[in-house]
């Protein structure tokens, strides 16, 4: 028995050695350490052998068992490492192959063109304010001239979020913001402020094509001791030349509550170079940015006196400003974050 089982291993291995494929090598692992292989086969002889030797070629056979396992599974290990050198061989790699691109973020449209009007803005002389998008019924409207029910409420359809006395609610416009700024840069109405407001504003529309429920606005404010309209002509047509480059900007009369007088600025069309064309709707201009010298009362409410100070506001869309820049049909783009629309910019 003990001859057998060295005869058996002898054999075993020398088979193996030059098996070099899957088929052959399953066959031996069946033949050898199978359920019904020779192993198994030589274990099950046990019982009949005289106590004697039982024990010594029990051991034997559990060796040639285990010997037999780390055979085959060094086997498995070469044949793949063969594999694999042979796949290396037959197909080279080829070095000089591009590379595969690397996908890079960049800036939503929406926020590359906020940089953009900051930066000028910025170069201008106009500080950054941050003011709340939670606000106060009092500050989003009645502290810019427009007391409840007023019927020009009506303009800024207004998300509420919570009924109570103050009656909590999502800025509409960025105008508040002016009256947090005047209140806390203007130490107690005694320096002047030149800020913009930029941020997220919401209003209650229904959803379409031309209007969002959120969206941005860039609100101006410069408030001194011998600002006029002159002035806001002037800043807002030098504004619209760097943003837009060379071309004409007219005024118009308009009526917001919180300046006196209101105006409208257009700049020439930015498509069609004054042209006419569907984008500004055949007129040669786009309508950019409202804008007005701050009411008394505004002031007054921002601490100061209105008859030592004065100021301009103006608040523009960047998202139309955007959508006019870029010829883009659907607002809704700018926050459904659909790559097909994000990579063109
Ligand atoms: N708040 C106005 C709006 O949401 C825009 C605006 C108009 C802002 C005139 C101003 C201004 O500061 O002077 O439609």
């Amino acid at each position: 028995m003990i001859n057998d089982l060295n005869q058996l291993r002898a054999d075993a291995l020398a088979q193996l050695a030059p098996i070099w494929d899957d088929t052959a090598l399953e066959e031996w692992r069946v033949k050898y350490l199978g359920r019904k292989g020779a192993i198994s086969a030589s274990m099950e002889q046990l019982g009949a052998l005289p106590k004697e030797e039982r024990g010594a070629v029990g051991k034997l056979a559990n060796e040639t068992k285990g010997e037999l396992e780390a055979a085959y599974i060094a086997k498995v290990g070469a044949m793949k490492q063969r594999a694999l050198s042979e796949s290396l061989e037959a197909e080279p790699l080829d070095v000089t192959l591009p590379g595969r691109p690397v996908l890079r973020g960049r800036l939503h449209p929406a926020t590359a063109n906020l940089r953009e009007i900051y930066r000028i803005w910025g170069d201008m002389g106009f500080q950054i304010f941050r003011s709340r998008q939670v606000e106060s019924d009092e500050m989003n409207f009645q502290l810019l001239n427009i007391p409840p029910n007023h019927p020009a409420r009506d303009n800024w359809s207004t998300f509420y979020v919570a009924d109570t006395e103050q009656r909590v609610l999502l800025r509409t416009h960025t105008s508040p913001g002016q009256i947090r700024a005047m209140r806390q840069l203007s130490q107690g109405g005694t320096q002047p402020v030149r800020v913009i407001l930029p941020g997220m504003c919401y209003r209650y529309e229904q959803i379409s094509a031309r209007y969002e429920i959120q969206f941005n606005q860039v609100e101006g404010l410069a408030v001194g001791r011998n600002v006029t309209f002159a002035d806001l002509k002037g800043t807002l047509t030098e504004f619209a030349r760097r943003m837009f480059g060379e071309r004409p900007v007219r005024f118009y009369g308009d009526h917001f509550p919180f300046t006196e007088p209101s105006a409208q600025m257009d700049v020439q069309c930015i498509i069609c170079d004054g042209a006419g064309c569907a984008m500004c709707k055949y007129t040669g201009f786009l309508e950019i940015l409202g804008a007005g010298m701050v009411h008394p009362q505004v002031l007054r409410n921002g601490g100061y006196d209105p008859a030592e100070w004065s100021g301009f506001a103006f608040g523009m869309g960047p998202e139309r400003i955007a959508i006019l820049k870029h010829g883009i049909e659907d607002i809704r783009y700018f926050w459904a974050n659909d790559l097909r629309f994000l990579e063109q910019f």
